[in-house]
């Protein structure tokens, strides 16, 4: 069981209205890091938000912004998310050809870099990058929509990375359809950093959800 268990609320399901709001109460609520789904309709079929969003709410938490980036490519647009406050920026491996060289320019920018695997993709894709990458986002549904069903396949993609991560000082993130009665299969498997977007913001308390959420981890 991981030892040092994050919860990062993915803001894809707060509402939108009162955005720097629902990023202050899901820190006060006890979110580790603050996840950031950025899609561009074109390697996902959604449309998010981009650097302008991320800059307007960087005030309302001292949280980490753990900014996953669901578009292609991404190699342009990696320094204007630094610049706007991400201190994890997650690419894609599927997103551009040259995924070591945008981890590379993601360290050169001082921010933590993480690299994200779609379902389909297998956990080979990472092997090559053990030693460039802070964080590595397994994807337990296809990325795009919040509140979706986790797919068990998964886990055992998980359990080979965490295996592939040995020592290495790499954060293990899951992300898509994890809730209170799944997030304990995942954690057994080896992730470490749980994103929970919608069985945080559909309730009225984020606190006793975060909390339930750590629980059944114990
Ligand atoms: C999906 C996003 C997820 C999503 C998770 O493309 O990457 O972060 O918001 O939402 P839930 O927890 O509702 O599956
Ligand atoms: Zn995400």
């Amino acid at each position: 069981m991981p030892q040092d268990v994050k919860i990062a609320p993915s803001i894809l399901s707060a509402d939108f209205a009162r955005l720097g709001e629902e990023v202050r109460a899901v820190d006060q609520a006890g979110a580790d890091y603050i996840h950031i789904d950025v899609m561009d309709g074109h390697f996902v079929p959604n449309l998010t938000f981009g650097t302008p969003v991320i800059k307007a709410i960087r005030s309302y938490t001292d949280k980490p912004f753990d900014v996953h980036l669901m578009i292609a490519p991404a190699a342009p647009y990696l320094a204007e998310f630094a610049d706007a406050g991400a201190d994890y920026i997650t690419v894609h491996a599927e997103a551009d050809v040259h995924l070591h060289r945008n981890l590379q320019v993601i360290k050169g920018l001082g921010k933590r870099a993480g690299v994200s695997l779609n379902p389909s993709t297998p956990a080979s894709a990472v092997e090559s990058v053990l030693d460039d990458v802070d964080m590595i986002l397994v994807m337990s549904v296809n990325p795009g929509f919040g509140g979706q069903s986790f797919i068990q396949s998964q886990l055992s993609k998980i359990k080979k990375i965490k295996q592939m991560i040995g020592d290495r000082s790499i954060e293990l993130e899951v992300d898509g359809g994890i809730k209170v009665a799944n997030i304990a299969a995942a954690a057994k498997a080896g992730a470490d950093v749980f994103v929970t977007g919608s069985a945080i913001f559909s309730g009225d308390d984020y606190q006793a959800t975060i909390a339930a959420l750590r629980n059944a981890i114990k």
